[in-house]
């Protein structure tokens, strides 16, 4: 039997390098994304050129119905979900310095990258429990975090912080559902060249000719795809509720 995953944000970026790399492995891929289906011509073309099985969904991670009708729809499709990676993800709509944050982004922000994302992998994770086991691994469930959970950018706290609380969704889950074969992790991006991206390019430019990163290039959509395809196997099955930074040794405390 074919595998499932589910892939929210699966349109472009980081989602859709996930969503190519795991229907070339042989998953069933649902997309999950806010845009109708009309404008997804690229990705579609993408999806069919790698004769990937895939099926969209049309929806918005911060709110309830959708989640159920992306669970509802992918189980009636393809009959069962074996990993959900739990990509999709906002930065502010604008930077503000944290003294003037906004109730309002801030909101925006937490609701979509850590309150939707726990709630998506809580509907997950009950359908992975009453599904037969098929290989080494009753689900997956991956996280894309990113090194915000840890850095301080006082310009974009409210994603510091949504993103610092989708680690701790990753430990809870990851402690919950270990003894029931369901293993969590997470993936923490640097900086990807992708839309997310685009208005802040000449920053990141000069910080990545100056030295701030180790492997001194942007990072590409399909670094973090490699990452998340490994996790995505019947492999790593003595690890669960880890972290692995995809940010080119940005992590690393130098002198
Ligand atoms: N790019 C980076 O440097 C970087 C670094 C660290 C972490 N990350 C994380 O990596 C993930 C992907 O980032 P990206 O750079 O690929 O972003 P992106 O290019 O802006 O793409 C975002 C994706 O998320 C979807 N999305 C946004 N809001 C949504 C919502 N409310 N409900 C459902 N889907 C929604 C978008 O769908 P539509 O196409 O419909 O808008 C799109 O598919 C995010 O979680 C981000 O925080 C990125």
């Amino acid at each position: 039997m074919s595998k499932t995953a589910i892939v929210t944000g699966g349109s472009r970026g980081i989602g859709l390098a996930i969503a190519k790399k795991l229907g070339s492995m042989g998953f069933q891929v649902v997309i999950f994304a806010t845009k109708p289906f009309s404008a997804c011509k690229e990705m579609a073309e993408i999806l069919d050129g790698e004769g990937i099985s895939w099926h969209y969904v049309q929806g918005c991670l911060d709110q309830s119905d959708d989640r159920v009708r992306l669970i509802e729809e992918t189980v009636r499709i393809f009959g069962r979900i074996d990993v959900l990676v739990n990509n999709a993800g906002v930065a502010p709509l604008s930077r503000f310095d944290l003294l003037d944050m906004t109730e309002e982004s801030f909101d925006r922000v937490v609701g979509i990258n850590t309150k939707g994302t726990l709630f998506l992998s809580q509907l997950a994770a009950n359908q992975m429990l009453i599904q037969t086991l098929e290989g080494r691994k009753r689900g997956t469930i991956i996280n894309i975090g990113s090194c915000s959970a840890e850095v301080s950018s006082v310009n974009r706290g409210e994603y510091c912080i949504s993103k610092a609380g989708l680690s701790m969704v990753t430990s809870l889950f990851a402690d919950r559902l270990a003894a029931d074969g369901i293993l969590v992790h997470e993936v923490r991006p640097g900086v990807i060249h992708t839309d997310m991206t685009e208005g802040v390019q000449e920053k990141y430019d000069r910080l990545i000719q100056n030295g701030s990163f180790p492997i001194p290039r942007w990072g590409t959509p399909e670094d973090v795809a490699e990452a998340v395809a490994a996790f995505s196997l019947d492999q790593f099955l003595y690890a669960t509720g880890n972290y692995i930074d995809i940010d080119g040794g940005f992590h690393i405390r130098r002198l």
